[in-house]
């Protein structure tokens, strides 16, 4: 796990496209382990957007920002309201990391409408693949609203991610707005 998180973590979120001077959505961020990866990439002329509605996760994350004294992520806390106060075509990355499934069905189709709308041309939408059975997400549902809202699926990476406190080999989708 330490290893994870001091190297290969930030490997993988390269992997995965994000690149310096990004900005970056990490939505329902938690206690923020992939945004603050995420920060290390993006650098000074990029910016994490690190939303959460539970307030003790983003108490935890208000911690690690001011110990790591990190500048470029600005939180975002919310009641769980799902359209988010960004401006329209201004993200190059949105992360949904092990959160979609805890959208209820009308929070997930709105949710992939602000997609649409937060994403430059050429940006990506990034979901790790998570709880899928149990929570009834149809990944096929998925795809067809993201394609008509001009977001296609493009790559499928297969890495190991932190879930639950231990890594795991996880599934990763990201879908590109064209
Ligand atoms: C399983 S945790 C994943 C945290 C982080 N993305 C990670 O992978 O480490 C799910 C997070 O999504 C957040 N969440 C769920 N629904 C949300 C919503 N509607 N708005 C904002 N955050 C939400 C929860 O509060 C929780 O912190």
């Amino acid at each position: 796990m330490e290893k994870w998180l001091k190297s290969e973590g930030e490997n993988i979120l390269k992997q995965v496209g994000i690149r310096k001077g990004q900005k970056v959505l990490d939505f329902g961020c938690g206690s923020g382990i992939y945004s603050i990866i995420a920060s290390k990439i993006v650098g000074s002329t990029g910016i994490i957007y690190a939303l959460d509605k539970n307030g003790e996760k983003i108490k935890e994350l208000k911690r690690k920002i001011n110990s790591l004294k990190i500048k470029n992520i600005e939180i975002i806390e919310t009641t769980g309201e799902i359209p988010v106060p960004l401006e329209n075509n201004s993200l190059n990355v949105i992360l949904i990391y092990d959160v979609f499934h805890l959208l209820n069905k009308e929070d997930r189709h709105v949710f992939l409408q602000e997609v649409k709308r937060l994403l430059k041309i050429g940006g990506f939408l990034s979901y790790y693949i998570t709880h899928t059975k149990e929570y009834d997400v149809d990944l096929e549902e998925v795809n067809n609203q993201l394609i008509k809202n001009n977001i296609v699926f493009k790559r499928k990476l297969q890495v190991p991610m932190v879930h639950w406190g231990s890594i795991e080999d996880s599934l990763i989708f990201n879908y590109y707005k064209i």
